[in-house]
């Protein structure tokens, strides 16, 4: 055997040597990123790329830590009444009214003593400071350079009201949760309205805690799970994934009296409009109507508390017809372009508020993230309007829409 013949023998073979790298590749973090087509991003796309409020979600994605996102998406058991919210809107077609001047198109009304340019509005989600270093205090000033955008303020806020509120000087509302106390709950009304907010929106939609599949196993190592929206001092803290998927158990659930008579103890404190989040059936909307509150919001909590529930477009239009314009009639749970929006206030709504999207422009691109998602949804309902030749607001009726309901 000549020399080189012998080191063939004792050298690594091309197999071993191929084997050798296939093993070292498949416990690398290079590959590990590959996973993930979102995670890959070689860059962070700018801001004018963005065509839709929908691109603005891997945008997030891309900057969040996965336990943040996870909170922020996530909806009731399986999330089939998240599904739901969107499928609806495939469900109202728009119907065009030809020969119509739409050379000028006006989206704006008037809500509970605000003109406002678009009936939209941010709704209130807790915790923003994860998102971004900003949180509601971003949040406001991106509202109101997107024409006045009112903001509702969530209990679950990150930062102070009156910091919030003094952050821009658009328009803002306050979201309460019932604290333990009458004495507790009539503190943060009247501390919101200290601070300048112009009606209080009472949530109603939540007595026991949420209960998301997702939140329940522990998927981002290292992580954290659930975070408590309903925690009146704020977002900041995370929970142990373990002790949140111990929280719905049979036992033990701590179940909130969210009723008529609790209202009564402290409404006397309430000197702004009032207005009851969480209505989803006509039955509850006729009690808002004959208690005298000044308005309602037709919201699933964006699919964040009934695992297998209607979506708010769904039952609009026999809550409209309860109501018939007495009390302001607003709806969230959903929104992602201003066609949506346009099929609700066919549907009988005078105003959209808008969760998520808010929070992915927010995440994705600070103030100006979140100012920039709500102008291209102004810009898309302005451009459906046109479309279906409807020039104003009073000319939006349901006529504009045919529902095909799976019902129906
Ligand atoms: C992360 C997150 C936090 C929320 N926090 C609150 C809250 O503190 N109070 C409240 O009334 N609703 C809260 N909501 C519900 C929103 O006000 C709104 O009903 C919902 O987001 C609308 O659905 P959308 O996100 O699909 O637009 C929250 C929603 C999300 C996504």
């Amino acid at each position: 055997m000549t020399r080189s013949e012998q080191g063939w023998c004792t050298s690594v073979t091309r197999r071993t040597a191929l084997r050798g790298l296939a093993g070292f590749l498949a416990g690398s973090p290079l590959l590990r990123s590959q996973l993930d087509p979102f995670r890959d991003h070689s860059r962070v796309p700018a801001m004018s790329e963005l065509k839709t409020a929908f691109d603005f979600e891997p945008v997030a994605y891309a900057k969040l830590p996965r336990d943040i996102y996870d909170f922020m998406m996530g909806s009731s058991d399986g999330e089939a009444t998240a599904r739901r919210n969107r499928q609806a809107f495939d469900w109202v077609s728009l119907i065009p009214r030809g020969m119509a001047d739409v050379s000028a198109i006006d989206c704006s009304t008037e809500i509970l003593g605000h003109k406002l340019k678009y009936p939209i509005l941010v709704a209130p989600t807790s915790g923003q400071g994860p998102l971004h270093p900003d949180g509601e205090l971003g949040m406001h000033a991106g509202a109101t350079a997107a024409s006045n955008t009112p903001m509702i303020i969530s209990s679950g806020a990150s930062f102070p009201i009156d910091k919030i509120t003094g952050a821009a000087k658009g328009p803002s509302w306050f979201q309460l949760y019932r604290m333990d106390t009458v004495e507790g709950t009539v503190d943060r009304i009247e501390r919101a309205q200290d601070a300048g907010c112009a009606a209080i929106t009472w949530t109603v939609d939540g007595p026991v805690g949420p209960y998301r599949e997702r939140a329940l196993h522990d998927r981002h190592l290292g992580g954290y799970g659930e975070i408590d929206e309903n925690n009146p001092q704020g977002s900041r803290g995370r929970r142990n994934p373990r002790a949140a998927a111990q929280a719905p158990a049979p036992y033990g659930v701590r179940a909130q009296v969210l009723d008529w008579k609790f209202l009564s103890a402290w409404r006397s404190s309430v000197k702004v409009p009032l207005l009851i989040k969480g209505v989803v059936t006509a039955a509850d909307a006729r009690q808002c109507v004959e208690n005298g509150v000044s308005g309602i919001v037709v919201s699933n909590h964006g699919a964040r508390r009934v695992g297998h529930g209607c979506s708010t477009l769904e039952v609009l239009p026999e809550i409209a017809d309860e109501v018939r314009g007495r009390i302001a009639l607003l709806v969230d749970s959903g929104f992602r372009r201003g066609s949506d929006v346009l099929k609700a206030l066919a549907l009988g709504a005078n105003a959209v508020c808008l969760g998520r999207v808010t929070r992915w422009g927010l995440a994705a691109y600070g103030p100006a993230g979140a100012q920039r998602v709500l102008e291209i949804i102004q810009a898309e309902l302005t451009l459906a309007m046109a479309t279906t030749g409807r020039p104003n607001l009073r000319s939006v009726d349901r006529t504009l829409v045919r529902t095909n309901f799976p019902w129906a």
